[in-house]
């Protein structure tokens, strides 16, 4: 028998562009066919209770495959991704290697293959040294874009000088992802340092450190005629001059510096709190939101960045920057929409149609005839704690383990596969690489 669709989603709620309606959606061929549908199906999805969203694409995690796997790889970072209702994802290329030519993104794609449980693109890590070849690297089928590290973090990817800075902007024409802290002002601080007080992290990493660095990025960037995205934005300082310049500029804020407030999270997680740019302290949280309400962060990115529990046990500074977040940003998120801080309709704007705008995606980020059959399938109404063993993370571990939440991802879809149901997994792992309008169009 010849059915009309391969998959149907019915008695959902669908948010689709114009607002949410109780509708059925209908899956050819792994693309969204009808919205409304009326045939029959392969396979039927009951939905009865639940909301559809477009699938939510975290385009900032740390995998750290290859050659840091004791703490993540591709194949239990994606597990985490579904399992928290994220259907694709853009991986950091501070890696070991690191992502910085033609066979290393080659050789992560290949990795990916058959082993990453969503859609998948990497970014390619600026250098000194490779700057004149990033216009082609950047065009590589499964690339993000360049990613630049003004100030040192997790690796040895670096580019803080301006004159290299400026080689680096003028190579290529995509969209560059930005880590904005300033590392001169970093280096002369680092007498800030308390030693055995992660609570001392946000004081020689202060605002100014990253203030500094999205200034002196904005001149660059204008002088070069190149757009910038400025990732994991932590200074309301630096959103409100973001917001001035949003003809060359995007931003994303990350659902742990929403979340947490550095006058409660240091004392209660010392280094598990140890990020970069740091967790500030409650006023910078709410000026974040502030701008958030202000439609000025773009995008909203996990920066899953896990360690071992081990490794964070260091004492402070030896102790390593990051905390895990894929699993955990859309349960956050809905849990804000529960308590009221922001809609529904602005996390999709952050985590789907965001995406799509700031990086040219093709055919993700809208629900919507003729794009992926991608879905976060969500229960806004769900009550739960976040507990150890649900988090799929190599690291084991989470800054909002204990937490109770309202709102709980049910299933991911991608493509038209259901990778996740209800906690469990698909038997294959079905990821495949994003496609982006600079490289097959550009
Ligand atoms: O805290 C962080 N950890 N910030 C970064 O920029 C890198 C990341 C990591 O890779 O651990």
């Amino acid at each position: 028998m010849v059915t009309a669709f391969d998959l149907k989603l019915v008695g959902g709620t669908v948010h689709l562009p114009g607002g949410p309606v109780r509708t059925d959606i209908g899956v050819r061929g792994g693309r969204i066919a009808a919205i409304g549908a009326t045939g029959d199906a392969g396979e039927t999805i009951d939905c009865t209770g639940l909301d559809i969203l477009p699938g939510v694409i975290d385009t900032q995690v740390h995998f750290r495959e290859p050659g840091l796997t004791h703490k993540e790889d591709l194949e239990s970072g994606s597990r985490a991704a579904v399992l928290g209702g994220v259907t694709a994802v853009f991986e950091m290329p501070n890696t070991k290697p690191n992502t910085d030519s033609a066979a290393a993104i080659e050789h992560k794609l290949a990795r990916a293959r058959h082993r990453m449980w969503c859609d998948h693109a990497f970014y390619v890590g600026a250098t000194n040294l490779n700057a004149a070849e990033l216009a082609e690297l950047e065009r590589l089928p499964g690339t993000a874009g360049v990613k630049i590290f003004m100030g040192a973090s997790t690796g040895d990817l670096l580019v803080s000088e301006d004159s290299n800075l400026a080689r680096v902007l003028a190579s290529g024409h995509r969209r560059v992802a930005i880590h904005a802290e300033d590392e001169a002002r970093m280096n002369a601080r680092t007498g800030e340092r308390v030693p055995g007080d992660a609570s001392s992290h946000p004081v020689w990493r202060d605002d100014e450190s990253a203030l500094l660095a999205t200034r002196r990025i904005l001149a660059l960037a204008r002088a070069a005629k190149r757009r910038i995205h400025v990732l994991h934005v932590t200074t309301p300082a630096e959103l409100e001059l973001l917001g001035q310049n949003k003809d060359i500029a995007t931003c994303e804020v990350t659902p742990q510096h929403l979340t947490l407030a550095g006058e409660e999270a240091y004392p209660r997680l010392g280094t598990l709190a140890q990020m970069n740019p740091p967790i500030r302290s409650g006023a910078h949280r709410d000026g974040l939101w502030h701008w958030l309400g202000q439609g000025v962060p773009d995008i909203l990115g996990s920066d899953h960045a896990p360690h071992t529990l081990e490794e964070k046990a260091k004492s402070y500074p030896d102790s390593p920057s990051g905390m895990p977040g894929v699993q955990t940003m859309l349960p956050l998120m809905l849990n804000h929409v529960a308590e009221g801080r922001t809609t529904l309709a602005r996390v999709i704007d952050l985590t789907s149609a965001g995406p799509q705008r700031v990086f040219g995606i093709i055919g993700k980020g809208r629900i919507a005839v003729g794009y992926d059959a991608d879905f976060s399938v969500v229960d806004l109404k769900a009550r739960w704690t976040i507990e150890e063993s649900w988090l799929a993370s190599r690291s084991g571990w989470s800054p909002f383990t204990g937490m109770t939440l309202t709102g709980r991802p049910i299933g991911t879809i991608v493509r038209g596969r259901r990778v996740m149901w209800d906690g469990a997994l698909a038997d294959m792992a079905i990821g495949e690489p994003i496609r982006f309008e600079a490289i097959e169009f550009g």
